[in-house]
């Protein structure tokens, strides 16, 4: 199962081949631009170029738990934008949950807050929201006071953001969160307990959608096994820091090694081209269309 090199048709001659048993598929932002959510980190649409009348000192900060304590004003008025009523999952989410029914799917790390992978159908077991999701909050009280963490739905919230209110609990007055990791929280006890060995079985690493730039997510793609194919799919290459002849630090990076496969374009056309030569590609369009 090892790529000759790091052209898209030498994994197409594996995939085609049926070799791969255990696959992981990781994602970000990018699997759910195509139906009209923003990503974070692209130039003019994404978020974080979206801010200005914030006053932020940095753009991720809309995302970090101290800020949201002593200001939690942007992140409720962003949070409208990556809460939309009424969303169908990209073909990518629909492409990750036939991995699931065909059984090959090992593993699905997602950095998304949107839970279309529940939607589209990824069984539960085999999802790690590595950023937590809006499906359920809690109370994390106020700046200098801690939350009584009172779990909340994703209703309470979404109707309190609707009449551009900001939540705060009923039982102590904190402010109500939903369960999305922000920076300077942990990541969910499900990420450290299944990456590891996950990794180590995984034979096919596919990585949708992300720019790599956010920690510890972006490790992941290390643990793979040195023989493994990795391959990227998005519309730029991702996570690269430097020249790895030149002594850079290239955890987190693609295209260190041979095995690395890049193909440069959309998600949902990725999916598509990986699903026809995997022979999926009919049912996909099913999948798709219900
Ligand atoms: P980013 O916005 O950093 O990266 C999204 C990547 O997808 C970029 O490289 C885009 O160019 C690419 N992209 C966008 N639409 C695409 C499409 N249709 N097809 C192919 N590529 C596309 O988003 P993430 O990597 O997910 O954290 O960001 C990681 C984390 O940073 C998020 O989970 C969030 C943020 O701070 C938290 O909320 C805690
Ligand atoms: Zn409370």
């Amino acid at each position: 199962n090892i790529v000759k090199d790091s052209t898209m048709d030498s994994l197409i001659e594996l995939l085609q081949k049926k070799e791969f048993k255990n696959i992981i598929v990781m994602t970000g932002a990018g699997v759910s631009t195509a139906v009209g959510i923003p990503d974070f980190r692209s130039p003019e649409t994404g978020i974080y170029s979206n801010l200005g009348k914030f006053d932020l000192p940095h753009p991720e900060d809309m995302f970090d738990i101290e800020y949201f304590l002593y200001n939690p004003q942007p992140f409720y008025t962003v949070m409208k934008d990556l809460l939309p009523k009424k969303v169908k999952p990209s073909k990518t989410h629909y492409f990750i949950r036939l991995l699931a029914d065909k059984g090959i799917l090992l593993r699905h790390y997602t950095q998304n807050i949107d839970t279309l992978e529940r939607v589209a159908g990824v069984p539960e077991e085999l999802l790690v929201e590595s950023h937590g999701s809006f499906h359920t909050a809690h109370c994390v009280g106020i700046k200098d006071k801690p939350g009584c963490r009172k779990e909340y739905s994703r209703e309470f919230i979404r109707e309190k953001v609707a009449a551009q209110e900001v939540p705060y609990c009923t039982e102590c007055g904190g402010l109500v969160k939903p369960d999305i990791v922000f920076f300077g929280e942990e990541l969910p006890q499900k990420f450290f307990d299944c990456y590891y060995e996950d990794f180590q079985k995984c034979d096919l690493l596919l990585v949708f959608g992300t720019s790599l730039k956010v920690q510890p997510f972006c490790n992941l793609i290390d643990f793979a096994k040195i023989d493994t194919p990795r391959c990227l799919i998005n519309n730029k290459l991702a996570g690269v820091t430097g020249h790895p002849r030149k002594g850079f630090d290239f955890s987190g990076s693609f295209q260190k090694y041979r095995r690395d496969v890049f193909y440069k374009g959309n998600c949902d056309d990725g999916a598509v081209i990986l699903a026809k030569h995997m022979g999926l590609e009919e049912e996909l369009n099913e999948l798709v269309n219900t």
